[in-house]
């Protein structure tokens, strides 16, 4: 197969940051993607309807005046977050879910949860009225290996949370583990997961063999070979529980390249060559619009998009820019470690 027309993608997982450096982002996503749901772990973050309202005109602000992107606007999860807010926010149409960060489980979380129990009004009412909570699955207790955290996080965290409140709509984000594949195939109803592109492309080698590569380290933490397996068997089978969240998360250079750097590995620009490669090594382009663009608006419950987007194979490796340059500093693209030869062309 060297061309491949699919519903225009959507991604349900993307950090646009902002001010110079959205600017300088954002028309990677827009160009590709119809709708993409926005992490709210800005400085300070966004907690209120309010908030979200006002940093959706940012993000409309910054868009290429021809691209048709639509923002879907989240509300990150406080302690001290408002039911009534909360549901102001999804009436209004403005809110598609709610973010939960355990406090301190990755970059700018520490406003996060640290007691479910004080999070459970507000969990209650999203039950209620069937708004998604997202989550950020991994414990953040010193005492649990980093390698562990998204397994520990499943059975201390989030099945008591969904025995408790099997009515919440739960999307696990960024799927990391054979152990997240596992539980969120066991489950009957109201739990989907999704998946990074760089998760099905690299495993825990990419950031410690032959020296340390800032540039692959993002949390949750690329984990071994065997958890990319599982990961690949679970994108690409079809199984509409399962789809694309790019967690996209740019940094500039000297944040990721010091003695302490930033997690996040920014996808965006070649995310969708990256995946058509992922899908064809499988052998399971077949497979591809599903995880890209139909599973997840399923799950959200929204429609399709009616427009389309092609992919040509090229002959020869398509180059792209190893960094975005952006009125904040340099960000390093998302190296796959393989040639590319699916190009979009419209
Ligand atoms: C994200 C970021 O930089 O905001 N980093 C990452 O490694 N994925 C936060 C997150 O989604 O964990
Ligand atoms: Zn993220």
């Amino acid at each position: 197969m060297t061309e491949l027309t699919l519903r225009r993608p959507d991604d349900w997982h993307l950090h646009l940051r902002d001010g110079e450096m959205l600017k300088g982002v954002i028309a990677d996503s827009s160009r590709h993607f119809a709708r993409a749901i926005i992490m709210p772990n800005l400085v300070p973050p966004v907690v209120t309807t309010e908030d979200a309202a006002a940093y959706r005109e940012r993000i409309v602000a910054a868009l290429p005046a021809a691209d048709r992107f639509q923002p879907l606007m989240t509300l990150y999860l406080t302690e001290h977050t408002d039911p009534d807010d909360v549901e102001k926010g999804k009436q209004s149409g403005l809110i598609t879910a709610v973010k939960l960060y355990p406090a301190g489980a990755t970059t700018n979380s520490h406003s996060g949860v640290r007691d479910m129990e004080k999070a459970m009004p507000v969990l209650e009412r999203m039950a209620k009225i069937g708004l998604p909570l997202c989550v950020h699955g991994e414990v953040t207790s010193p005492e649990v290996d980093i390698f562990d955290r998204e397994a520990v996080f499943i059975e201390t965290v989030l099945d008591p949370l969904r025995r408790r409140l099997p009515e919440l709509r739960i999307t696990m984000e960024h799927v990391t583990t054979q152990d997240g594949i596992d539980y969120i195939k066991s489950s009957k109803a109201n739990l989907a997961g999704s998946i990074t592109t760089h998760h099905l492309i690299i495993n825990r080698n990419a950031i410690l063999v032959g020296g340390i590569r800032p540039h692959y380290y993002c949390l949750p933490v690329a984990k071994r070979e065997s958890h990319r397996v599982a990961l690949r068997a679970a994108a690409i089978s079809g199984d509409p529980r399962f789809f694309l969240g790019t967690d996209s998360a740019p940094h500039v250079d000297p944040l990721k390249e010091c003695a302490c750097g930033c997690a996040g590995i920014y996808s965006s620009l070649n995310t969708l060559s990256c995946l058509a490669h992922v899908f064809e090594e499988e052998g399971a382009l077949d497979k591809f619009e599903a995880f890209t663009s139909l599973n997840g608006p399923a799950w959200y419950g929204l429609p399709a998009n009616e427009e389309t987007i092609t992919l040509v194979r090229r002959a020869e490796p398509i180059e792209f820019p190893p960094k975005r340059m952006t009125g904040a500093g340099s960000v390093t693209v998302f190296d796959p470690m393989f040639p590319l030869h699916w190009d979009v062309v419209s």
